[in-house]
């Protein structure tokens, strides 16, 4: 079959591949970045995903420690500038470099890139005590490398709607994409976020939206949600991570994954040859909605919300 791939628009006009297929963190997150650590097979995998057709989606961000083998993937590929889409992310929580624009700029020197295509505050964070500057202030300077040039994109990560609303009040330049955990079991990563961004135009990517795959439910309470996508499966030859995934994008929502398999990151890209029913899209979403909130990232800070995360 031919390939496809689908875009979302972004609140700027600006278009962003509908599935970002190989995230550097979680699996490939180092806590301390050392020559002995360095992860050759993260490299081959970047790699093989920068031969994949199509604009291909990196996820990145300065937390992980995974420059160098970002910066080794991208000098080895022959894929275009224009058909990769690069994120990255200032660690608004953990102190890596001063800034974000001392981030950025540490970023496209390491990775030896002119811009990024989208430039995120990993957290919402930031006080003066700690950082030495405000989360708004911070956004400031994300609009400034906007207006440079250097991000061709803004926005934000794990903002709850009290941090957008305080963006939104002083924000000259709107954020154009929130990215936050979001699978069929944790629909809701805090109160009233994903409709609250969606009603604001501001993109959401859901990160660890293969949840219910890498931390399987075996309960017989989780049966109707598996058995529900085998089917679905079966129906469309597709697997089950290609189903969530999709599932993910039919509620306008960007997955943000990444495999140690080159195979899971090819059935990713190749994500927009099938289509799910707006019946099906709702299945998943009530079956999903039926099990009990699950946080992979941001406990226990985030815990809270438990009960109000598996709201529609
Ligand atoms: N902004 C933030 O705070 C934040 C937080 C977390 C993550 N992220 C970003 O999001 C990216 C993806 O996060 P994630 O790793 O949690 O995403 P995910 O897509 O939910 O999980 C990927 C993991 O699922 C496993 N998997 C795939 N298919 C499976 C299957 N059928 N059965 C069992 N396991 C399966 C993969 O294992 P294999 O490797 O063995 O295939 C892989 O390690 C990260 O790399 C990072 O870039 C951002």
């Amino acid at each position: 079959m031919a390939f496809h791939q689908e875009f979302f628009t972004l609140n700027n006009g600006n278009k962003i591949p509908a599935v970002a297929v190989i995230g550097t963190g979680t699996r490939w997150y180092k806590k301390e970045e050392t020559d002995a650590n360095f992860s050759h097979a993260l490299v081959k995998q970047i790699e093989y995903a920068l031969t994949l057709p199509g604009v291909v989606h990196v996820d990145h961000a300065e937390v992980y420690r995974t420059y160098p083998e970002f910066s080794e993937a991208l000098k080895n590929t022959k894929k275009p500038r224009n058909e990769i889409f690069v994120t990255d992310k200032y660690s608004v929580q953990e102190k890596i470099t001063n800034d974000p624009r001392e981030g950025l700029d540490t970023g496209l020197k390491r990775t030896g890139l002119e811009y990024v295509d989208l430039y995120l505050l990993h957290s919402p964070f930031a006080s003066k005590e700690k950082n030495g500057f405000t989360i708004e202030e911070a956004w400031a300077q994300l609009e400034e490398l906007y207006h440079e040039g250097k991000a061709k994109n803004i926005g934000v990560s794990n903002f709850r709607v009290e941090d957008l609303e305080k963006i939104l009040k002083v924000a000259k330049v709107k954020p154009q994409v929130n990215q936050i955990e979001f699978s069929a079991f944790l629909q809701n990563q805090t109160p009233g976020v994903v409709k609250f961004s969606q009603d604001h135009d501001i993109q959401l990517e859901a990160y660890a939206p293969l949840g219910p795959l890498s931390k399987r439910d075996e309960s017989e309470q989780a049966k109707p949600f598996y058995d529900y996508i085998k089917k679905l499966t079966e129906k469309y030859s597709k697997t089950e991570a290609q189903i969530l995934l999709r599932w993910v994008s039919k509620r306008g929502i960007l997955p943000v994954t990444t495999s140690g398999q080159p195979k899971r990151i090819e059935d990713a890209q190749n994500l927009f040859g099938f289509d799910l029913t707006k019946d099906e899209v709702d299945e998943i979403t009530k079956l999903g909605l039926a099990h009990p909130a699950l946080r992979l990232y941001w406990n226990p800070l985030y815990d809270q919300y438990n009960p109000e995360s598996q709201k529609p």
